[in-house]
């Protein structure tokens, strides 16, 4: 017997100048893991906040359950079973870790208020339900690092016991380790009949996972296949409508002048880091999540302090201890956690993407200005594909991944010689990773040297001419992809241990 848990019926939902979906059935089966995917600014979070009942569809049913809900709203359809995992968290950063675990949950005391010691209990339980208990539920959201944060996210969401588990791309922001851990609880829950909807853009987590692939494009439902059935080439061909480019493989090792030169950075977490970056290089710097790349890019950049270590430009000794001081030598540095850090939510598109880079459109009068900027604006939404009915669009608006590629445009607008990015492609769809691995390449054509710093050893492999490995804080391994298989720099990501499969 197959049980329909959800079923969505001819769902469409159009925002000012974008149809968002078009006319999208969909439909999720008890016990089954259910893969949503499609590329930036497909319709895939619009299609789940309709689900949540925070947006409401033009036309369309929803039936959660064999009951009508297509007018039901965000507390109806929680107390129905179904839980989310937002791709924007939406956890108080300013409340404790177990605060938000239990939010709207709270264990209530004899005269109606709060029992926090049971909630502390409560929240702690939660979390080594998924197998944390490093995590300190006093502690206020806000001190977490990112992926911390997701776990905290993913623990709420399984202590609701749903019976449907949403999660709009969960590990973009998880280490092996975890990723491992939240799939060894979905297989669990497959086994307790309890249904997921996942969406992702890691194919390879698609593969391993899912039962069933819904493909969106446009916002429109392209095809719904048993995984098993559906080749890769299929689904990315369903995905982008065409042959995806391959990465042109820039494997270059330049022989350009070190512009930048690190001596031994320390810090708690980083220990004697040194290395050079040259001219027209892309150089890797790949390690899992919490091996201390964000913090070394941090300390280079000048936001934490060194407690040792000398930063060297163009061969000369610079003082770095604050960003501007950074900024003002050439480094600009494209965040991790780029929401927080780089994207002015209530300003244009076009706005977020000229600020960082004002002086090059100094010149001329104010209309002049005003139309440099603007060409420059358009030229980058096209070259990174962002998805937007204008560049006048606010941030806002924009899909997920469509806000980080408005980000990485900004940062590849200014006119430094020394570029370092943070995991510049996490939440961005096939294509568009493959738009700015040329991005990166091309700054490096153009001179500059450009420090690639990513958790995925996949990307690192096939992108730059020479790897770093950092892990637990130091630099373990120089790598040539060019010399080396993917396996090797695997390897070396994990620790010099092999990955255990189980
Ligand atoms: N509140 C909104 N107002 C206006 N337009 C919106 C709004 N929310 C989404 N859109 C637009 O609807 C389209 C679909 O966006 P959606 O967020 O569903 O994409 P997505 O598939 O989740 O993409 P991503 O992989 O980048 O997260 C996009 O063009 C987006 O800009
Ligand atoms: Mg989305």
């Amino acid at each position: 017997m197959v049980e329909t848990i959800l079923e969505m019926r001819n769902v469409s939902k159009r925002f000012p100048g974008v149809q968002a979906l078009q006319d999208v059935s969909f439909d999720v089966r008890r016990g089954e893991i259910h893969a949503l995917v499609g590329q930036n600014g497909a319709g895939k979070s619009t299609l789940l906040k309709i689900l949540a009942g925070i947006y409401t569809a033009d036309t369309g049913e929803i039936v959660i359950n064999g009951e009508q809900a297509t007018d039901w709203g965000p507390r109806e359809v929680l107390d129905h079973g179904v839980s989310f995992i937002y791709q924007e968290l939406n956890l108080v950063p300013d409340m404790t870790v177990a605060q938000n675990i239990m939010l709207g949950r709270e264990p209530k005391a004899v005269l109606g208020t709060i029992n926090w010691r049971v909630l502390r209990q409560r929240a702690r339980q939660a979390l080594e339900r998924i197998g944390d208990t490093t995590i300190d539920v006093s502690l206020p959201l806000r001190q977490l690092s990112v992926a911390q944060q997701q776990m905290v996210a993913i623990s709420r969401a399984l202590d609701q016991n749903p019976g449907l588990l949403v999660l709009d791309e969960p590990t973009s922001r998880l280490s092996i380790e975890e990723v491992d851990r939240l799939f060894a609880l979905l297989d669990g829950m497959r086994a307790r009949e309890i249904a997921v909807i996942y969406v992702s853009h890691r194919l390879e987590e698609v593969y391993r996972v899912a039962d069933r692939v819904t493909v969106l494009r446009d916002g429109r439902r392209i095809a719904t296949t048993p995984t098993k059935e559906l080749p890769p080439e299929t689904l990315v061909q369903q995905m982008i409508g065409s042959q995806v480019r391959e990465v042109t493989q820039a494997k270059v090792v330049t022989d350009g002048q070190t512009c930048l030169a690190v001596e031994n950075l320390t810090s708690p977490q980083v220990h004697g880091v040194s290395f050079e970056l040259k001219r027209g290089e892309v150089l890797g710097i790949v390690g899992a999540v919490g091996a201390g790349k964000t913090e070394m890019l941090r300390l280079l950049f000048g936001i934490d302090r060194r407690s040792a270590g000398r930063i060297l430009i163009d061969g000369q000794e610079v003082n770095i201890h604050t960003p501007p001081q950074a900024i003002s030598t050439g480094i600009v540095l494209c965040p991790e956690d780029r929401k927080a850090q780089g994207l002015l939510l209530d300003s244009s598109v076009k706005n977020n993407i000229t600020l960082a880079a004002l002086r090059r459109f100094s010149l001329g009068g104010w209309f002049l200005r005003q139309r440099r900027e603007c060409q420059h604006a358009e030229q980058m939404v096209a070259s990174l594909r962002i998805a937007t009915p204008s560049i006048h669009q606010l941030a806002r608006f924009l899909s997920g991944g469509n806000q980080q590629k408005v980000v990485l445009a900004k940062w590849l607008s200014t006119e430094s010689h020394i570029f370092l990015f943070d995991e510049p492609t996490v939440g961005v769809d096939v294509q568009g990773k493959v738009e700015i691995y040329e991005l990166l390449q091309e700054l490096a054509k153009q001179g500059a040297g450009v420090l690639f710093v990513t958790s995925d050893p996949e990307e690192a492999w096939a992108v730059c001419g020479r790897l770093l490995v950092m892990y637990a804080g130091h630099i373990v391994a120089e790598l040539y992809p060019k010399e080396v298989s993917l396996d090797e720099v695997m390897f070396h990501v994990m620790g010099g241990k092999e990955r255990d499969q189980n």
